[in-house]
């Protein structure tokens, strides 16, 4: 009976022994992390090619907009002012709703600005704040009834362009 269990001791050593000593499955390296979101991609806003936004609409954007909207940082790549803004604006895609214009000529209701003012936004698929942010609307407003009739008319009208 001794020897019985000798032997089985004998015979299961060297099993147990590398069982024990082997070494614990090198660690694959690691690929780094992924980051979890890209460095934002420079949006180049578009070069002014000479048409301007003119009358009160400019005076709105100029007014209410163009501290966040404008210079190369601009909110949204997006610059409205006097230089920028019709070259950033009419027959321009909306970066929030790539399937809306920003100004369709003619067209206000498939008008993303016009959206992003009256704060109609959300419901035609957009998203983000109603324009401009931190303002008011309303007679006496950033943003007043006038002022939305103002960019109705323009777009209804097609959105003609000045010139400098
Ligand atoms: C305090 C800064 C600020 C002001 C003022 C502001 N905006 Fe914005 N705007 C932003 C930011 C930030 C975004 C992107 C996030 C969002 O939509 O809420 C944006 C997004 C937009 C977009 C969407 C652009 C796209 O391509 O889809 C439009 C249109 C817009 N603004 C128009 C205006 C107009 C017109 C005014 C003035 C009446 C205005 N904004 C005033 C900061 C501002």
């Amino acid at each position: 009976m001794r020897r019985l269990s000798l032997l089985l001791t004998l015979a299961l050593c060297p099993a147990l022994l590398a069982g024990c000593s082997a070494d614990p499955e090198p660690e694959p390296d690691r690929e780094p992390a992924a980051p979890t979101r890209p460095a934002e991609a420079a949006e180049p806003i578009p070069e002014p090619d000479g048409q301007v936004v003119v009358g009160e609409v400019q005076a709105l954007l100029d007014n209410a907009c163009s501290g966040c909207h404008s210079g190369p940082r601009a909110s949204a790549a997006l610059a409205l002012d006097a230089r920028h803004a019709y070259a950033g604006l009419v027959d321009r895609k909306s970066h929030q709703l790539p399937s809306m214009l920003l100004v369709a000529p003619g067209e206000p209701k498939l008008s993303y600005l016009l959206h992003k003012l009256e704060g109609s936004h959300i419901q035609v698929g957009g998203h983000g704040k109603r324009m401009p942010i931190g303002g008011t609307w309303g007679p006496g407003g950033d943003v007043s009834p006038d002022d939305l009739a103002a960019v109705r008319a323009w777009i209804k009208n097609g959105a003609p362009a000045g010139l400098r």
